[in-house]
């Protein structure tokens, strides 16, 4: 194939390689006087992390957890931080930039514009839609976001008093007022990894041709250009490259979602419609249930792999975890239902045996979760007292294609994924699925006709987000510093 000479010193690190981390601020900020700011960004651009640095960052942490340490004890995780910046067009708009040529309706008129056609729940339609948000994220005055992450509190917010220094932050000589910050942290112990309604996440991503080294069975690694700007495969709807201005080329589109996650109540939901099923107990039903709705068991095990035990050994092998096609039962979803989360947001086989490539749908995810483990009143009360979830970060060179097309045309499309031989529509995604009337066919084995509804209240709900344009190093040095 061609070669690609990816450039990772000028790409910020949170979008390749994915920032280390325990714990990670958004740092939502709004841009005063923008020639103050053009000065000041000239100081913080140093403090940016490109994927190259964040490459070592890994290899010090593989290193030190080799290292050889006293008997019986844990090696500590060492002192890291990351730093990325991301502008919304309300920001570039701000400061003067002209952003024609980023090609995306989505990110021009911002997430809170978008909440409607997303399905997210609010009042009024059309232009006097107002989302049931959080008021932050409301009237397109966040005008960027400093991701800030690393291996603990104290690291994360050292590093953002540096930043607040940088900008002058509570002093006459600001250009920027904060906003907003949301943190997140990696669940505890053995929940490390998974989120907060037990599923390990983080598994299927899309690997990146030039970029990726190992490439394990699964589905097809993508172009570049699918992230990058301006880089081989950032096309146009005829397959024409995109024309770019040279400032935005190896910049990045971030979605940011604030999605909370009612997990008492999903779990009463599993254990109330648990799958009986000859020798399930019914906590074993409510499991079923729960990896058919996600397409993975908690462990992580594909369903498609593994569709009526758990296997968790397939998630130690990187060579099993992705291999999976939906190929088995495209038409009768006795062994995966058509809507379940992952066949929605990644349906392989259903297109691609079809003739229709995926690869231009696909998005990196980052995020972490956010919020306190479930308290035993919670438990036994079975409601959700204290707020917690998921802080959505996906990458993409295209919103429109990516995150957009994902929630829009199939999460929420009751008859995608299509192809399938069987009348049975399949349903909106359990997970993240938005609209009127919500159910699914394909819960039960034995009778996938069968539809389930899903409660009128969603386990997740949309507080929030925005949408970000991360730019590459050069182009923040030659477009955004004065
Ligand atoms: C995969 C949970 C929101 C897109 C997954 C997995 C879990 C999960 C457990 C399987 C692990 C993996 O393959 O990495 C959740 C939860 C969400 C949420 C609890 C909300 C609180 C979203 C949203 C989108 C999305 C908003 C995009 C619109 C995806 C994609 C995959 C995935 C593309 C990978 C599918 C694959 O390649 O097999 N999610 N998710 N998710 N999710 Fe979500």
């Amino acid at each position: 194939g061609p070669v690609i000479d990816l450039d990772l010193n000028n790409i910020q690190g949170d979008i390749l390689s994915g920032f280390p981390k325990k714990t990670e601020t958004n740092y939502f900020f709004g841009i005063d006087n923008p020639d103050l700011f053009k000065q000041q960004l000239k100081n913080f651009i140093p403090l940016v992390k490109t994927v190259a640095q964040v490459l070592k960052d890994r290899k010090k942490i593989d290193d030190h957890k080799n290292a050889p340490h006293l008997p019986g004890g844990k090696p500590h995780l060492i002192k890291l931080a990351g730093v990325n910046v991301g502008f919304s067009h309300a920001g570039l708009a701000k400061l003067g930039i002209v952003d024609t040529n980023l090609l995306d309706t989505a990110f021009l008129g911002g997430q809170a514009a978008d909440a409607e056609g997303l399905g997210d729940p609010g009042s009024g339609t059309g232009p006097t839609f107002v989302p049931d948000w959080d008021a932050a994220f409301k009237g397109n005055q966040i005008h960027g976001s400093f991701l800030v992450a690393g291996d603990s509190h104290p690291t994360v917010d050292s590093k953002i008093r540096e930043i607040e220094k940088i900008f002058g932050v509570n002093t006459p000589k600001s250009s920027i007022c904060h906003i907003l910050s949301i943190s997140g942290d990696v669940r505890p112990g053995v929940e490390s990894g998974h989120e907060h309604f037990g599923f390990l996440d983080g598994i299927s991503n899309p690997l990146v041709i030039g970029f990726d080294q190992k490439i394990p069975p699964g589905p097809a690694p993508v172009h570049p250009g699918i992230v990058l700007l301006g880089r081989d495969g950032d096309n146009d709807s005829t397959g024409k490259p995109n024309v770019r201005d040279d400032w935005m080329v190896d910049g990045s589109f971030l979605v940011f979602r604030y999605l909370h996650q009612k997990v008492p109540e999903f779990n009463k939901f599993l254990s109330d419609n648990s799958l009986q099923l000859p020798g399930l107990s019914k906590k074993e039903g409510a499991d079923l249930l729960g990896a058919r709705l996600v397409g993975r068991w908690q462990s992580g095990a594909p369903v498609d792999l593994a569709p009526f035990e758990d296997d968790p050994d397939l998630v130690d092998h990187p060579d099993k975890v992705n291999s999976f096609e939906f190929t088995a039962e495209r038409d009768f979803q006795k062994i995966c239902p058509f809507a379940a989360h992952v066949r929605k947001t990644n349906p392989r086989a259903d297109l691609e045996a079809n003739g229709i490539s995926i690869e231009t749908k696909r998005i990196l995810r980052r995020g972490i979760q956010f919020g306190p483990e479930v308290s035993k009143q919670e438990q036994r009360e079975q409601r959700t007292i204290f707020a917690r979830g998921l802080l959505f970060q996906c990458y993409q060179s295209s919103i429109v294609n990516g995150f957009q097309f994902i929630q829009k045309s199939w999460a929420n499309n009751v008859n995608f994924p299509p192809f399938q031989k069987t009348p049975q529509v399949p349903g909106f995604d359990p997970i993240i699925g938005q609209g009127a009337n919500r159910k699914l066919s394909g819960y039960d084995p034995n009778d996938p006709s069968k539809e389930l509804a899903l409660p009128a209240d969603p386990w997740v709900v949309p507080r929030g987000g925005e949408y970000f344009f991360v730019p590459s190093i050069k182009g923040l040095n030659e477009k955004f510093v004065a």
